[in-house]
């Protein structure tokens, strides 16, 4: 993987270097320092357009310009964060540019996990900020003072170099020019060379006018696109037909060269997962050499259809509905619904799958679902199975199930939004019995923590929890659940010697895409003794675009308006065998 993604690299910047010698690139910024720069737009990690007016009352700017793969950037990530922390409460706004050709958002975020950043990373898309800023190599500072005048630009300091370091730099340049700027002075070294990448410019792709919707993107949209935007389905359009798509050109192709649809969340670098959404690089190219050739239809026609069957699990062996159902406003945030479902289990019930089935999905951005007692207060920490727009259901091998005690009932949290009209839903949640011999049964650690209280303003507030693995395990997946303010997470197993692997991060959390990350069975086994360590982080600034309110303390609470930092580890315990034998029509022990 990281292979590849050099390999990459260097054949752009071979492919740079041709053209610098061919003339074609200009070397030296033709921006000078004294000029006034206007407003800059660039995306941030959740994939929205934002720009240096969505900060309030910033006495100047520091932009510094990153990619993933500069050793340079990498070197000085750590002696920014450090500045910026200082220079914070002096109401200076870092932010990291990435102008990475080859670097998508989801890398850059993860670059920004990995190297624990608080201020935001954000992408120069079309080159814009580089151009604007006159910044030709990676790691280019730049100082915007109050007015947007360009004060400053160059190097950090002088201690690391492409060929070697110093122990400590002979000058702070940044710092330097950063003081001068906010004391109303004159900045004394207004320029500094930068050793580091040149920044590159996507290479231009070969035009080619041999893609068709029959002939390529029918067969992409059926393969990762229609199980979502189809009639009835979970996204706001259908993408079954040739006008449909044609129609959407111009949108498909920004958000598949983002890398914004299919949703998908983890970070490529950590982790395999069966249940993982993505395009190759091949197939982006060919969405985009689709719509840059003006959408040709090739031959015949080609419909596309998603799956109709409502019950994924098969007929559901018991249904049971929250009958009144909700009421969703036109407009507006609606919060957390809770209700408990009216059934009450007679007996431990072995379920085997679990499907969570809205009768109106527009309006649901997901739903989770667990047990609990009815005299207890609400709550979803036997969590067993959630429901996100195109998620699927839960199935279980065979011979694992999900035992529901007896006594319990199942209760069920929503997070609903309004479309512009007033819309009804309710709920229904399908069980499909275990039958036959349960061997394993489902067990969760939930890694949790109900004492966090993340100050007001703060950006990336670390909330962790850990629990030692008590047998020896078969992960199944992981799970999080935060709101609003949750900017990412990441999952960690450390083993007995202390070695640490990253089983997952989710380094731009989405709260409207709560997916569970699924490993194929049997691969991901976890010893006794392996310390599970989950890693949060939320945003609680001004510039969270769905923070309610940065001023407040947030502590742990249900609705959205607070936070939660509850993560699941779903796992069997390796070597189990009950040798239980269920009766299919009831899911209870045979002779209950
Ligand atoms: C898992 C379900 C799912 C899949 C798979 C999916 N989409 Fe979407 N898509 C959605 C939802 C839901 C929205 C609405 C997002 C919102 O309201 O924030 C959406 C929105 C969009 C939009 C509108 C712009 C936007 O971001 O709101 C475009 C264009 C789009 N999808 C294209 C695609 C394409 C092309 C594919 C396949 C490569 C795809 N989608 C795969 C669920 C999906």
């Amino acid at each position: 993987m990281l292979h590849a993604r050099f390999l990459h690299h260097v054949v752009i910047v071979g492919g740079c270097l041709a053209l610098l010698c061919a003339g074609a690139t200009g070397a030296e910024p033709d921006v000078k320092v004294g000029s006034k720069v206007g407003n800059l737009t660039f995306k941030d990690t959740r994939y929205l357009p934002r720009s240096l007016d969505d900060f309030k009352e910033r006495k100047a700017f520091v932009l510094v310009f990153t990619t993933t793969g500069c050793p340079l950037v990498e070197r000085y990530l750590g002696v920014l964060q450090r500045l910026e922390s200082e220079f914070r409460p002096k109401r200076v706004e870092f932010l990291a540019v990435n102008v990475g050709a080859d670097d998508s958002i989801l890398d850059m975020a993860t670059q920004a996990v990995e190297h624990d950043m608080e201020f935001p990373f954000v992408k120069d898309w079309d080159g814009s900020c580089a151009a604007k800023l006159g910044a030709a190599r990676t790691p280019t500072a730049v100082i915007l003072d109050e007015k947007r005048v360009l004060r400053y630009r160059g190097r950090i300091d002088d201690r690391y170099r492409l060929s070697g370091n110093r122990e400590e730099p002979t000058r702070e340049d940044l710092r330097e020019a950063l003081t001068e700027v906010l004391a109303g002075k004159e900045v004394r070294v207004p320029e500094t060379t930068v050793d580091g990448c040149r920044i590159s410019r996507p290479v231009p792709e070969k035009p080619r006018n041999d893609v068709t919707y029959t002939g390529h993107i029918a067969p992409l949209l059926q393969k990762c696109c229609v199980e979502c935007h189809r009639a009835e389905g979970v996204a706001p359009f259908p993408l079954e037909s040739y006008k449909q798509a044609a129609g959407k050109a111009a949108t498909i192709a920004e958000v598949v060269a983002e890398g914004r649809m299919p949703p998908w969340f983890a970070s490529p670098k950590y982790g395999h997962f069966v249940n993982r959404r993505g395009l190759t690089d091949e197939e982006r190219e060919l969405v985009a050499a689709w719509v840059r050739g003006g959408c040709a239809a090739g031959d015949g026609t080609e419909l596309l259809t998603g799956k109709k069957d409502r019950w994924l699990i098969g007929k559901p062996d018991l249904i049971v509905k929250d009958a009144p159902g909700y009421t969703v406003p036109k407009v507006g945030e609606v919060p957390y619904k809770y209700t408990t479902l009216p059934y009450v289990f007679e007996e431990d019930t072995w379920v085997q799958a679990v499907q969570i089935l809205p009768d109106n999905p527009r309006v649901v951005h997901h739903c989770n679902l667990g047990y609990m007692w009815p005299q207890e207060k609400i709550n979803m920490e036997n969590l067993i199975a959630g429901y996100v727009p195109g998620g699927e259901p839960m199935k279980l091998e065979e011979g694992v199930a999900v035992c529901i005690p007896k006594g319990a009932v199942l209760a069920l949290q929503t997070h609903l939004v309004t479309t512009g009209k007033e819309e009804k839903c309710s709920m229904a949640v399908g069980l499909k019995f275990a039958s036959g011999t349960v061997q394993k049964r489902l067990r969760a650690y939930l890694l949790a923590d109900s004492k966090l209280a993340i100050p007001p303003g703060a950006p990336a507030y670390a909330v962790k929890a850990s629990r030692v693995l008590e047998e020896d395990a078969i992960g199944l997946g992981l799970f999080a659940h935060m709101h609003m303010r949750g900017r990412d997470v990441t999952f960690r197993a450390v083993n007995a010697d202390d070695k640490s692997e990253t089983l997952l991060m989710i380094p731009n959390f989405n709260f409207d895409w709560q997916t569970a990350y699924r490993w194929e069975y049997g691969k991901q086994r976890l010893a006794r003794g392996t310390r599970l360590e989950c890693v949060a982080h939320y945003d609680n600034s001004a510039f969270n675009p769905f923070n309610p309110d940065p001023k407040a303390t947030i502590r742990d609470g249900q609705q959205t308006p607070n936070e939660m930092m509850n993560a699941f580890f779903y796992y069997v315990r390796d070597g189990e065998k009950l040798g239980l034998t269920v009766d299919g029509a009831t899911g209870r022990l045979k002779g209950k």
